[in-house]
């Protein structure tokens, strides 16, 4: 049909003659990248700003039904979880699209920074850069708030708990943050206009100037040893080298941006499909103290370094730390934004971004399985093993049942299950005397509690007969040095072995 054909270039007409956007909407697509650029190391970006879109999207659709008010912000998940068709899915999509979205603007960092591309004159878009990594993790962070369930109430009390740290503005800090002096309903409305309007807000319009930055300046050439960035000849030389070996960026740089960022996709729709949405775990009660509240990923390393940080140290480490990287990071481009390139050439940074990574990534694990905290659930879920009942007399076993009710193996583990706070029970029996092991339990120290109140002689007895038979495998009872030093002086000759 020649008329509808006729109507619509009228329609485009219409349009582009007020608007004016196909001119530099082509020459965007068009211009000319140099041909090194084109390389798999250059896609992180782009595929942040698809996660970006995702994130929008899906949030968009969460914000229909989700119910920002403190008594059912946590029903409204719920509800989305089992109520709506496919809402299950589309939290799992929104939170698997935040932690690849943080992984992905991480990596993108590091491959910024290892191919030297914050330099001249790169280096406001890399400061700007700075600010978008601190927005996703403030959406990651409030985002997890939203969830309003146990972790997000421990979370916050945590982080609010940080905030009163600050010197002199430390109680207003907590004040403004939880929208009064505690964990209530203005808490969640705060996180949510903060996640749902201001984060997203500046993070578009900082997102917008990014990638304006990006087309202005050009992508940045392959870095090459030898290859100094100087002020006063870098834009020549990077004009000459697009005029000799430039390709336009559509298609011939853009179609790896394209299979990277469908292949996150797929990703992101594997985790949502295997592993489901995130939380919410149990409905926030102030009354049940959680004793291992968990963090989203990109906060777990936090978690583990607070954990792990002597006390003393706390306050110190958590401002002064943070305020030293991000000056660091804002001013890196300011005092290195000359020289070398290329990795080669710069084995300090190259160093400094391997410690950090693996500093990082160490802590996250140590984040995931927590070996500090007691796990508070082992005695009711994990029966004591048949095998350290079996032959037993009925005091030992007596003991046995002492040991599971006064939840010993919140802190000890027996048969591989229980706490790691104190050391594991199985082989007690080779490590201690019976003596020994009545004075641990009765007065406790080296960060157990003492049971002498908690328990009457009898219990004590056949608790301590029970972890007598807990030798391990073919292990002699421990004796007592003392005892067998004193029986040794009295007859030298009685023992050929402890000669
Ligand atoms: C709050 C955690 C906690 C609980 C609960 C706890 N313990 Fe302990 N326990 C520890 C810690 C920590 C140590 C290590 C003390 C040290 O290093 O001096 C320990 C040490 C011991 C030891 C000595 C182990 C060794 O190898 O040196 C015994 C025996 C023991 N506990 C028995 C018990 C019994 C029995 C109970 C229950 C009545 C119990 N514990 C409850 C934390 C706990």
């Amino acid at each position: 049909m020649p008329g509808l054909k006729q109507r619509g270039i009228e329609i485009y007409n219409w349009f582009e003659q007020r608007l004016g956007l196909a001119t530099p909407i082509l020459e965007a697509v068009e211009h000319e990248v140099p041909e090194n650029t084109s390389s798999w190391w250059y896609v992180f970006g782009s595929a942040a700003t698809v996660l970006l879109v995702l994130q929008v999207m899906t949030g968009i659709l969460l914000a229909l039904v989700y119910t920002p008010s403190a008594s059912h912000a946590w029903n409204s998940l719920e509800f989305l979880d089992h109520n709506v068709k496919l809402g299950w899915f589309l939290r799992a999509m929104h939170g698997w699209g935040s932690d690849f979205m943080v992984a992905v603007v991480l990596i993108h960092m590091a491959q910024v920074f290892i191919f030297g591309a914050y330099k001249f004159p790169r280096e406001l878009t890399w400061i700007v850069g700075v600010f978008l990594l601190l927005m996703t993790l403030g959406m990651a962070f409030t985002g997890q708030v939203l969830r309003f369930d146990q972790d997000a109430y421990w979370g916050l009390g945590i982080g609010a708990s940080i905030a009163s740290r600050v010197p002199l503005i430390g109680g207003w800090l907590v004040d403004m943050m939880l929208g009064g002096p505690i964990i209530a309903g203005p808490t969640l409305t705060r996180f949510f206009a903060l996640h749902v309007f201001v984060i997203p807000g500046a993070l578009l319009a900082l997102v917008g100037l990014h990638l304006w930055m990006v087309l202005r300046l050009g992508i940045n050439d392959w870095p090459m040893p030898g290859r100094i960035v100087r002020k006063s000849t870098y834009v020549r030389e990077y004009h000459e080298l697009t005029k000799q070996t430039g390709i336009p960026f559509v298609p011939d740089a853009a179609w790896k941006d394209a299979i990277f960022a469908a292949a996150i996709m797929l990703s992101v729709i594997a985790c949502a499909l295997l592993f489901g949405p995130f939380g919410p775990t149990g409905q926030p009660d102030p009354t049940i103290i959680q004793t291992a509240p968990k963090p989203d990923f990109a906060f777990l390393w936090i978690y583990a370094v607070l954990a792990y940080l002597p006390p003393n140290l706390e306050t110190p480490v958590m401002f002064i730390a943070p305020m030293l990287a991000i000056g660091a990071m804002l001013l890196l481009p300011l005092v290195a934004g000359e020289g070398e390139k290329h990795w080669s050439r710069r084995p300090v940074a190259v160093l400094m971004l391997a410690v950090i990574a693996v500093t990082l990534g160490v802590f996250t694990r140590l984040g995931t399985y927590t070996p500090w905290s007691p796990i508070m659930d082992a005695w009711t879920s994990d029966a004591i093993p048949v095998t350290y009942l079996h032959d037993r007399t009925p005091l030992e076993r007596q003991g046995a049942i002492v040991l599971q009710n006064k939840q010993c193996r919140n802190c000890h583990s027996i048969g591989g299950a229980g706490g790691l706070r104190g050391p594991a029970l199985d082989a007690i029996a080779a490590r201690m005397t019976e003596d020994q092991m009545i004075r641990q339990v009765l007065q406790g120290g080296g960060n157990m509690p003492a049971y002498g109140n908690a328990l009457n002689p009898s219990e004590t007895t056949a608790l301590v007969r029970f972890l007598t038979t807990l030798r391990g495998r073919d292990l002699p009872p421990a004796t007592d040095a003392s005892r067998r030093l004193v029986l040794s002086s009295e007859t030298p000759a009685s023992s050929p072995r402890e000669r």
